[in-house]
């Protein structure tokens, strides 16, 4: 999951301007586009600089993403600037002093290490009227804060794992109607952190300690869940309006005999325990032709109840009874040219360039609010 795919596009030389080839005519992309001026925004573990050249970065798997990104930018024919920001948005507004691009490909999803505030980055580009490609502010904070994806949901009948928000100084106190087995989680977390196998809390002491050790290594709030036992499926959309709904994925746990089946951190990336376990992210199968019809419509609303724009990826659960529930939307998912999002759109015939140009004319034409 980890590797490079052997077509990876490479990644570009730091402040890359991707001249066009010979033969290409001038202001075109190789597909015939408007050839654009990107600015690829990325967020940094630490403090930048304007120019830094993040070229040793892009070699490692921690800016897989990125390099990728930049590969099919180039490819595109477009002309690409990069900046990375850690908690400095003044280096950006410096930036556009000398580079005023058509568009900025958003894949800043953290600042000052902290990924609930990718929607802030999002509300300065909206506030400067700054176009750029994904989710919008309200979006990413629907979506990061798993309660209140939740409580509009069922409010609007999609199914949703019923839950009780524990705060950080609060006493753990469980809601008689929550029942066993629970699964919990950190309110506004992403990646799997924070989510082990002890996660999954079947009484009163383990939710106890669970929620403690969170509240304390993460210092953050806690959710608890009804645990859902089904298939694991990841639907990915593009689109504003109208929306393209690819193949759906699955996580198949080959050689997990009994529940819980949950993609923990080390399910997510830890290839020796994903080999051990058996663990597949591939495309679903036998999904019958009814519960395709309904997994596609219900992805639909769930993407506009929470005012997605751009793309993204639901993770949701189908019981054997074939009840669809939402776990969690992913606006801005891991772009990488071989995860789940990337894989789905090229098995509905998008190469990964293509992909991205879609990404980027999607992110033109969104009215910002
Ligand atoms: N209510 C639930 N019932 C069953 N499994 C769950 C539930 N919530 C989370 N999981 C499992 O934990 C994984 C991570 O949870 P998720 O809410 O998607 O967090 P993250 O944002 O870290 O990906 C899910 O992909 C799923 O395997
Ligand atoms: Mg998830």
């Amino acid at each position: 999951m980890n590797e490079l795919p052997a077509n990876a596009p490479t990644p570009p030389p730091a402040a890359d301007s991707a001249a066009p080839k010979g033969g290409r005519p001038s202001g075109r992309t190789p597909r015939g586009k408007r050839k654009l001026k990107i600015l690829a925004l990325f967020d940094a573990v630490a403090p930048t600089t304007m120019d830094q050249d993040l070229g040793p970065e892009l070699q490692t798997s921690d800016w897989k993403t990125e390099a990728h990104v930049l590969g099919a930018l180039r490819e595109l024919g477009h002309t690409v600037e990069y900046l990375a920001i850690f908690d400095d948005l003044n280096l950006l507004q410096q930036k556009l002093e000398t580079f005023t691009p058509d568009i900025i490909f958003n894949l800043a999803d953290q600042f000052r290490n902290n990924r609930a505030f990718d929607q802030g980055i999002a509300a300065y580009l909206e506030l400067h009227g700054l176009p750029f490609t994904g989710c919008g502010s309200t979006g990413l904070t629907l979506c990061k804060h798993k309660a209140i994806s939740k409580k509009i949901l069922g409010y609007h009948r999609i199914r949703v794992p019923d839950f009780t928000v524990i705060t950080r100084g609060k006493r753990c106190a469980r809601p008689a109607r929550l029942k066993f087995p629970l699964l919990v989680k950190p309110l506004k977390e992403e990646a799997s952190y924070g989510i082990a196998q002890a996660s999954f809390v079947a009484n009163d002491e383990q939710l106890r300690e669970r929620v403690q050790f969170i509240h304390n290594s993460f210092d953050c709030d806690v959710i608890a869940e009804e645990y859902i036992a089904g298939r694991e499926l990841y639907v990915s959309l593009l689109g504003n309006h109208r929306l393209e709904v690819f193949p759906v994925r699955e996580l198949v746990f080959q050689a997990v005999p009994d529940e819980p089946k949950i993609a923990t951190y080390r399910a997510k990336w830890d290839e020796e325990y994903r080999r051990k376990w058996g663990l597949q992210n591939q495309f679903a199968e036998d999904l019958e032709a009814g519960l395709a019809r309904a997994i596609t419509q219900t992805s639909r609303r769930i993407y506009h109840l929470l005012t997605i724009d751009g793309y993204a990826r639901l993770d949701l659960r189908v019981t054997p009874q074939h009840e669809i529930y939402f776990i969690e939307a992913n606006p801005n998912p891991i772009l990488a040219a071989d995860e789940d999002f990337a894989q789905s759109a090229q098995r509905a015939g998008l190469s990964y360039p293509q992909l991205i140009e879609r990404i980027i004319r999607t992110g033109l034409k969104t009215v910002r609010e």
